[in-house]
């Protein structure tokens, strides 16, 4: 093995088409093509996710080539989402990673979104520190809502997730009934911020002590909202701030309550958080309390490696390259997979 191995990550499986080179644990280009597309239509259109991805994907590689300042004969290996994700998107991704391998001669790697949104904790960072195993990671975001057990780089065990939408869903639903822009959750964040959060109480989803249910608090809000316009037709615009900001303390409170489940259950304090939705100031900052308060140690990676990225598919193609854990030619995106 080279004593220095660039490998290229690449991520199709939403509606992020990126690419990333990674050299020995660091990144050195992290491209990623968000697709506006969907803006119009106030949530992912699989049909126009693939193509675009279609669109964008030759452009993003030559950019993250390019910015690491490498040439594709210089790879050593390139590392691909295999799933899950929306199918006709990542194949998009496995197809153009299979075809490259095989053109360049070089390994394959096929990477587990789900777990490379917790490996990102890996990739290095300045004066961040890596998270020691056994540790907690929580995956928030448009598409995922799941609390980890992670005893080992590949050994990581799903003790708490969504029984139904993901909390993403549950920001920009809300965000939508108020009338903002898909995606809206850093909209209701931004409101959220003014406003008063004990102004209107939502009532938390009653499910398993580490699982989340969103679905009843996006009918509350609903309900809520329907008939607070019935009394008053201006609601929503005289009050925004502080309605967004009581859906956001509910939410915030519900997922700190789950975690504080996950550590009483494992008896683990260190966590890992990542995901879009880690952007949210509200959980940042009930993060940092429990870390001060509860003795917790908490890592929240830089937000470009949070949200959909290929440096994260990049980082987990470094560890397997390392192993010598390679992907065979006839390997099939898998929209389900799992751990
Ligand atoms: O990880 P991500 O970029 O894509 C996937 O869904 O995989 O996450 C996007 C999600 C969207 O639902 C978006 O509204 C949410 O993350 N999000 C936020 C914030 N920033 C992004 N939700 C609440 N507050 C934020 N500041
Ligand atoms: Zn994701």
């Amino acid at each position: 093995m080279p004593s220095k191995s660039y490998i290229l990550g690449i991520e199709s499986s939403c509606d992020d088409t990126a690419a990333a080179v990674i050299c020995n644990g660091k990144i050195l280009s992290n491209i990623v093509a968000t697709q506006e597309i969907h803006t119009e239509f106030g949530g992912v259109v699989p049909e126009l996710a693939s193509r675009a991805h279609q669109q964008n994907i030759l452009p993003v590689v030559h950019q993250a080539l390019a910015k690491a300042n490498i040439v594709k004969k210089d790879l050593s290996a390139i590392a691909f989402t295999k799933g899950p994700g929306l199918m006709g998107a990542l194949l998009v991704g496995t197809s153009f990673a299979k075809s490259l391998a095989m053109g360049l001669d070089i390994p394959l790697i096929s990477v587990n979104h789900m777990q490379a949104h917790i490996l990102a904790h890996f990739i290095e960072e300045e004066n961040k520190e890596k998270p020691k195993f056994p540790f907690i990671a929580l995956t928030i975001s448009g598409g995922h809502t799941q609390i980890v057990l992670v005893k080992d780089y590949f050994d990581m065990e799903i003790i708490g997730q969504t029984l139904d939408d993901a909390i993403g869903e549950a920001f920009d639903k809300s965000a939508k009934m108020l009338g903002l822009d898909y995606p809206g959750g850093p909209l209701l964040d931004e409101y959220a911020q003014k406003g008063n959060p004990h102004a209107f109480p939502f009532t938390k989803p009653k499910v398993g002590p580490m699982d989340f249910s969103f679905s009843g608090l996006k009918t509350a809000v609903l309900y809520f909202l329907e008939r607070k316009e019935k009394e008053n037709p201006n609601f929503i615009q005289e009050n925004i701030a502080d309605i967004c900001a009581s859906i956001q303390f509910t939410i915030v409170d519900y997922v700190m309550e789950k975690l504080k489940n996950a550590v009483k259950e494992t008896g683990i304090k260190e966590i890992a958080i990542g995901g879009g939705v880690s952007a949210n100031s509200g959980i940042r900052n009930a993060m940092l309390q429990a870390q001060d308060k509860h003795g917790w140690k908490v890592h929240i990676p830089k937000l470009e490696y949070c949200t959909d990225n290929a440096a994260m598919v990049a980082m987990v193609g470094q560890l397997k390259y390392e192993q010598g854990i390679f992907a065979s030619n006839d390997i099939v995106a898998n929209s389900r997979l799992k751990f």
